[in-house]
């Protein structure tokens, strides 16, 4: 059987306040979005994204997802003009629907993004149900009335409920497995003579009950907390927080203060790991055994081997980092640096796209761009690689076993053999070769008495 996910993402977010969709605002990195495509069971073939408002915007961030592998099927998008209810968004997906041959629709909102795929798998698995919660307070959630077999006999929106049907504590959450040779019908056939002028999907969902039993499968509420406003966007990444922490301490990971690391959902820790205090992780990132990070460190997109130390206040981004490295604090790998096993980068040293072979160090004050430093070669305190020219940017090479003396500027492009000696404060405009020691400073001058006569004046 074809099942196509359609996954309503068209309304406007008026209450966050935003240029940015709402889909897109994110929880712990992944925007909303994401966390919904992610948790997409195996069974759907596809994904239909209705959307209106913000849909460049949303296109391109799912182009980019494409390209990173991110999506877990492939996925299309329809647009649903002004939005006009949520049985409208799904009607607006009928004619790609039709195309996909679906035979079974998972319908979901894009910005309810907790929902777990253990959940959606096994609501995927019936040939209709709904997910539905039990609320104390169940607000302005739309009323979800049952048969004695625990099936759907009716939904009403908060706006049009009775105050008997307002009592009611079950409550659609939202999130819908349905036949769609049933559901087309039922859609074709709705009105908007409701509260709201909108066309419900509820309506169409009744409609197929009658058709067919619809289970109502009751879910844990945090799942589907939607994201309206900042406030739920807050709450919803306090909940991922925990969930996320808690799974990574059984483990065998030590969070110092789990209430301020924020861990992304597609980090990978392994045992022994250690995070300290204010910790971000974003995207994938993934750290391994005995690997411990500093506070306030925000590492994204990366990987780094086991044991390796990251002392305070480092950002590190789209680089890879070997077993038994030693940062910061206050160190700043950019895009492309690469940090074989035993490399030191020190507090205030900036590198991109750059490759430090094993056992390399450079730990202050420096800049390595657009650069290559060989084995166990130690760069001095306020080394800088001078790789723009204003127009182009160029490398620098340097071997194995070189010790480049402090403040020492190379003008890329320049290679530099193995075994080298650069003396402190040289600016090297040549290439230098194997063995050799290059020097470039003006020649000292010493003037007897000259300072203390000078300073006398003063
Ligand atoms: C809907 C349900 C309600 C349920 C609640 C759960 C209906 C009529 N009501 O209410 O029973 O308790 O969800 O959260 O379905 N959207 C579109 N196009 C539209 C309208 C909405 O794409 O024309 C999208 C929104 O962007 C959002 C989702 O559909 O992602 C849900 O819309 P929303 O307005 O939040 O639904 P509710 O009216 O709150
Ligand atoms: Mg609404």
């Amino acid at each position: 059987m074809s099942t196509v996910a359609v996954i309503l993402a068209a309304g406007l977010g008026k209450r966050m306040k935003s240029t940015l969709p709402k889909v897109l605002h994110p929880i712990l990195g992944d925007p909303s979005l994401l966390w919904v495509l992610r948790a997409l069971p195996r069974e759907v073939d596809h994904a239909v994204l209705v959307l209106h408002h913000g849909k460049a915007q949303v296109e391109a961030e799912l182009a980019r997802w494409q390209t990173e592998g991110l999506l877990p099927c492939p996925v299309s998008t329809v647009d649903q003009g002004e939005p006009l209810g949520t049985g409208h968004a799904v009607r607006a997906a009928e004619a790609e629907l039709d195309r996909l041959g679906a035979e079974r629709l998972l319908i979901l909102c894009g910005d309810v993004p907790l929902i777990q795929a253990s959940t959606l798998q096994e609501l995927a698995t019936g040939p209709a149900a709904l997910l539905a919660m039990d609320l104390e307070q169940p607000g302005s959630y739309g009323r979800v009335l049952t048969h004695a077999d625990g099936t759907l006999a009716n939904m009403v929106e908060f706006k049009d409920a009775s105050e008997a049907e307002r009592a009611i504590r079950l409550v659609n959450g939202g999130a819908y497995a349905l036949p769609w040779i049933h559901l087309k019908p039922a859609l074709r056939a709705l009105s908007n003579a409701n509260a709201q002028g909108e066309y419900y999907l509820t309506d169409a969902v009744v409609a197929v009950a009658k058709a067919t039993p619809v289970k109502v499968e009751t879910c844990d509420p945090a799942e589907l907390l939607g994201m309206n406003s900042r406030l739920d966007q807050a709450e919803l990444q306090a909940i991922a927080r925990e969930r996320i922490n808690e799974a990574w301490m059984e483990e065998g990971v030590t969070f110092l203060e789990p209430g301020s690391t924020l861990v992304g959902p597609r980090a990978v820790l392994a045992p022994d790991v250690l995070l300290e205090p204010g910790v971000r992780l974003e995207g994938k990132v993934t750290l391994g055994t005995g690997t411990r990070v500093g506070q306030g460190t925000v590492i994204r997109d990366t990987e780094l081997g086991a044991e390796v130390l990251i002392r305070p206040y480092c950002v590190i981004q789209q680089s890879v980092v070997g077993a038994k490295v030693q940062l910061g604090p206050f160190a700043h790998l950019r895009e492309g640096s690469v940090l074989e096993d035993k490399v030191h980068v020190g507090n205030f040293v900036e590198t991109k796209k750059a490759t430090l072979r094993a056992g390399a160090k450079a730990n202050h004050l420096s800049y390595l761009g657009d650069a290559e430093v060989g084995e166990r070669t130690n760069i001095g305190a306020g080394f800088i690689s001078c790789n723009y020219d204003g127009v182009k940017k160029h490398r620098t090479t340097i071997g194995s076993d070189v010790f480049v003396g402090s403040d020492v500027q190379m003008v890329a492009p320049i290679t530099i053999g193995n075994d080298v000696l650069i003396a402190a404060g040289s600016t090297i405009t040549k290439n230098v070769p194997d063995g050799a020691l290059a020097v470039s400073r003006a020649p000292q001058v010493v003037k007897e008495g000259l300072g203390k006569r000078f300073l006398g004046r003063k």
